[in-house]
């Protein structure tokens, strides 16, 4: 996508880290109810790093994206967490975490067969009691077609933008989102830009069935947002002992 590339620096327009304060508290509060003492995590497909820069109070975050661009912009919020180039589905970040954090970067899968080669890589990187933990934006089950809008000015600059996800086709397991983007220099010029993307849209049995397949046991956590009204669940990935 063009927001994760030659855009990228809008990103903390588009999407600022404050806006991530609850969300963040949810997921660790779900995090250190399955493992009370995480002291080493890494987050894979950090992007602008606005979870991780919560996260990070409580423990140590590795941050990894495949844009360096994004990591740049993750740097400028986290210049004290280490940062790694690189496809969550073969990076090595190194090992014996103690937590596997991935969170919307996982939905732009849309085939079973990556999304089994992303939790096969995190199994890699977690010590024996380490868990992975997934936010993945939507499933089957709870998938409904979705307006929203957003932006802020800062900094003398502005954006806004206008995003837009549907199911054309029910039957097949992907979503297609189309983005509107205005953007106002320091200057005061406006620019326009469109972007589309594509999502995995998979049933809480087929995360359930590749996590097995990978060595885990899933357990879905309802999380409650109090700003959105859609149903979302975490996936806590908790490691199979070898038999
Ligand atoms: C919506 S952003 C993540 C924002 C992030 N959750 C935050 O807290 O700021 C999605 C990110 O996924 C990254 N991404 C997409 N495909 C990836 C892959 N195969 N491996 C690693 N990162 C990926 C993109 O580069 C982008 O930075």
């Amino acid at each position: 996508m063009k927001l994760y590339n030659e855009l990228a620096e809008w990103w903390p327009w588009m999407s600022p880290h404050t806006e991530y304060e609850e969300e963040a508290s949810l997921y660790l509060e779900i995090i250190q109810r399955y493992h009370p003492n995480v002291k080493r995590g890494v987050e894979f497909g950090a992007g602008g790093g606005s979870n991780a820069f919560y996260l990070k109070k409580h423990f140590s975050m590795v941050l990894s994206d495949l844009s360096p661009k994004m990591l740049d912009v993750s740097r400028q919020l986290n210049p004290d967490c280490k940062h790694i180039q690189g496809d969550m589905r073969t990076i090595s970040a190194g090992s014996a975490f103690d937590l596997v954090f991935i969170h919307d970067a996982i939905t732009y899968f849309t085939e079973e067969a990556d999304l089994l080669a992303v939790m096969k890589n995190a199994k890699t990187h977690l010590n024996e009691n380490g868990i992975l933990f997934i936010m993945t934006d939507q499933f089957k089950e709870t998938f409904r077609p979705e307006t929203s809008h957003g932006g802020i000015d800062k900094d003398g600059r502005g954006f806004r933008y206008l995003e837009w996800t549907d199911d054309s086709d029910p039957e097949d397991c992907v979503t297609e989102t189309e983005y509107l983007y205005m953007m106002k220099s320091e200057e005061g010029e406006i620019f326009r830009e469109s972007d589309s993307s594509r999502s995995g849209l998979f049933s809480m049995a087929i995360w359930e069935k590749l996590l097995a397949s990978a060595g885990f046991k899933a357990t879905f956590e309802r999380i409650h947002y109090t700003t959105e009204t859609g149903i979302y669940y975490g996936i806590v990935a908790e490691q199979l002992s070898a038999e």
